[in-house]
């Protein structure tokens, strides 16, 4: 507590004038939590996860989302059927109907996290068009029993990260058209796993700026009063947050050139092109199953080892900046503006941010797990997908031919 103190008062003397606040614009929370969102409804044909993620409708038949007695929003795998070989298990994967542009802030509380062998959750934006034209953040992003999580920036060539002095996390990639996108590994403990939920979970919150892309990450008891003190209704001052964990100045990045406005997604996959990799998967989970492949030892039969594989949220909020009211406009306006798109309408606000996180010292650095290398959003249908076979419904499509193609290969070779 003396240390947070301390990193309060530096942060205030720092940077006395740089009070930037938002204006609430959405409250995904409680009973409201799951209006606005899409639901996938098809098979994860992006990171070729062995999931069908559910409609609307199977989703909340399932239970596979509810909002809890503690009003808050679960999202989860399927737990309770025996999968047969050769299906995919049920999960989800949704994203907000709205589009966040240049001058917003998303700020994520959640008290559990999806984990456990073959386990891939992602709380990540995506921009409106195509990808990567558009731009992808990776906010929270973890696979199989990664303790660490690490963020990332996705985009074509020409944006690149250039590691600021305030930045708490450690850089791993600079090139942000890298396949694994231009990544940072998280430093503060408990942003992941077993230890997230042990530790109360935790918040992040993403400053999408034309000055650059911030993101933040808190362990429940390092929560920054503005963001405690909160409301579903409330502005927020970032003023006194300290540095980010992942800092991705404009300077080598073109945030407006790079970026269409985003769209939030929360999803969970199982294997695929990280997870499920041998790479990756045989080092943390390989002897936790008889065959030592992602598919057969955990989507394949009973459940029960997907019981945590869910997450419990108390709220997504979105803000834009300015502290000026969001006033309808006709068209979007000019860089450092905020603009909602939203179906039809388009609201705007006006803003003059310039916000430069300040340097202080983050009480418990930690250090970042070795599983963490990364890898990209990119769907690779040369990646073996042992022995899945995609249903009737999408055996037109190409990609469906490949896999199936592909698990040849891999039963011939089994
Ligand atoms: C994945 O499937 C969805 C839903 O069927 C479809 O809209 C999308 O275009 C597909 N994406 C790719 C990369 O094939
Ligand atoms: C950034 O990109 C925007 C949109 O493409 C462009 O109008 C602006 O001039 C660029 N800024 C710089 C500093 O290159
Ligand atoms: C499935 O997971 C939920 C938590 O999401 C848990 O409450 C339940 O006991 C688990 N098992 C079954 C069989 O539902
Ligand atoms: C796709 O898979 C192939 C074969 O495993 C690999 O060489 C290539 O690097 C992968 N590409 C991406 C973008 O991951």
């Amino acid at each position: 507590m003396l240390s947070l103190l301390l990193s309060l008062t530096v942060a205030t003397i720092a940077s006395p004038t740089l009070v930037v606040s938002y204006d609430l614009v959405r409250d995904y929370s409680g009973q409201t939590f799951f209006d606005g969102w899409d639901f996938f409804g098809s098979w994860d044909n992006l990171t070729l996860g062995d999931v069908w993620w559910l409609n609307r409708n199977d989703a909340f038949k399932q239970r596979l989302v509810y909002v809890n007695d503690a009003q808050r929003a679960v999202l989860k795998v399927d737990n309770v059927s025996d999968v047969p070989f050769n299906e995919k298990r049920a999960s989800i994967r949704i994203t907000t109907q709205e589009a966040y542009s240049v001058g917003s802030l998303w700020i994520l509380d959640a008290v559990h996290l999806p984990f456990g062998c073959s386990v891939w959750p992602a709380f990540w934006t995506k921009g409106t068009g195509e990808w990567p034209d558009t731009g992808e953040i990776d906010i929270m992003e973890g696979i199989n029993l990664m303790t660490s999580n690490q963020m990332a920036l996705h985009t074509l060539p020409g944006c690149t990260h250039t590691t600021p002095p305030n930045q708490m996390g450690i850089t791993r990639e600079n090139d942000c058209s890298e396949p694994s996108g231009c990544v940072v590994a998280e430093t503060s403990p408990d942003s992941l796993g077993a230890p997230f939920a042990a530790a109360g979970g935790g918040v992040w919150a993403v400053q999408f700026d034309v000055a650059g892309v911030f993101m933040w990450f808190w362990s429940r008891a390092n929560i920054p009063p503005s963001v405690i003190q909160a409301t579903s209704t409330s502005p927020m001052d970032v003023s006194q947050w300290g540095p980010p964990s992942a800092s991705y100045p404009s300077t080598s990045c073109n945030i407006t050139q790079f970026f269409s406005a985003q769209n939030i997604v929360l999803d969970i996959t199982l294997c695929g092109s990280w997870a499920g990799l041998p790479e990756q998967y045989t080092p943390a989970c390989g002897s936790s199953g008889p065959t030592g492949i992602c598919y057969n030892d955990n989507v394949v039969g009973p459940g029960a080892r997907f019981d945590d594989a869910f997450f419990e949220i108390n709220y997504l909020r979105a803000y834009t900046t300015g502290g000026v009211a969001p006033t309808p406009s006709a068209a979007p306006t000019a860089i450092g503006t905020a603009l909602i798109v939203d179906g039809a309408a388009t609201i705007t606000a006006t803003t003059n941010v310039q916000l430069t996180p300040t340097p202080v010292s983050r009480p418990n650095g930690g250090v970042p797990s070795d599983d963490d290398k990364p890898a990209g959003e990119v769907p690779n249908a040369s990646i073996a997908q042992p022995l899945q076979i995609p249903k009737i419904s999408v055996l037109a499509s190409l990609t469906a031919l490949l896999l199936i193609a592909l698990s040849s290969v891999t039963i011939v070779r089994l």
